[in-house]
């Protein structure tokens, strides 16, 4: 099996980004070829960049709401590294149906819920309101629904009584870095069986 490209998108601090690189650096089975930022002051750049990765950022502030040109752009950046594999990483924008047309199956996404539970924002403020005892994040296929698509592993914990969506976010956050390189390194050797951790 051919080593698999992988591009990871951040908007952020890219936790999640330097966790998948970490669990990429003692596999042969994949590599990280670009980290994609549409910030570009995202901090997760310069964490990539320091890590000899390449980086690439697209500001989607001056395309309002031209969501199409600005996703051209990403797709400019990408296009010389021909990646196999889209890992959304605390990416904050949300991708048209033609471009996960483009890469269909193939971009994967970590969100800060129990899915189908609390997709969208504020998912940890949700759970705590909804008097939820668990709660968690879901690495799964990303289509053109938001944070739909098939279920490629789980990480749940108990929300405790003490808990704010803070406090909450900040496990799950640990959660996270656990289950999305376990997710991958699955995915890379096309491997869909799904990921359970309880934290
Ligand atoms: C976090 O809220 C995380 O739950 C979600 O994206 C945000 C930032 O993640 N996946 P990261 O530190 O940039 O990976």
């Amino acid at each position: 099996m051919s080593k698999k490209k992988v591009a990871i998108f951040i908007s952020g601090g890219g936790s999640n980004m330097l966790q998948l690189l970490d669990s990429m650096q003692g596999t042969q089975a994949a590599s990280p070829v670009l980290v994609v930022s549409n910030d570009p002051n995202a901090a997760g750049l310069a964490r990539a960049a320091q890590r000899g990765v390449a980086t690439g950022a697209v500001d989607h502030k001056p395309f309002g709401q031209d969501r199409a040109a600005f996703e051209a752009k990403i797709s400019d950046l990408l296009a010389p590294y021909q990646p196999d594999i889209i890992c959304l990483a605390g990416f904050m924008r949300i991708l048209s149906a033609d471009f996960v047309a483009v890469w269909a199956g193939k971009i994967l996404n970590i969100h800060p819920s129990l899915l189908p539970k609390y997709k969208g924002l504020h998912t940890h403020a949700r759970a705590i309101k909804a008097g939820d005892a668990e709660a968690g994040c879901s690495v799964h296929q990303v289509t053109a629904d938001l944070d739909d698509g098939p279920i490629l592993g789980q990480a749940k914990l108990s929300i405790q009584p003490a808990d704010t969506p803070e406090s909450l976010s900040q496990r799950v956050l640990r959660l996270e870095h656990k289950l999305y390189p376990a997710v991958l390194t699955r995915f890379v050797r096309d491997d869909l069986r799904p990921v359970f951790i309880t934290g």
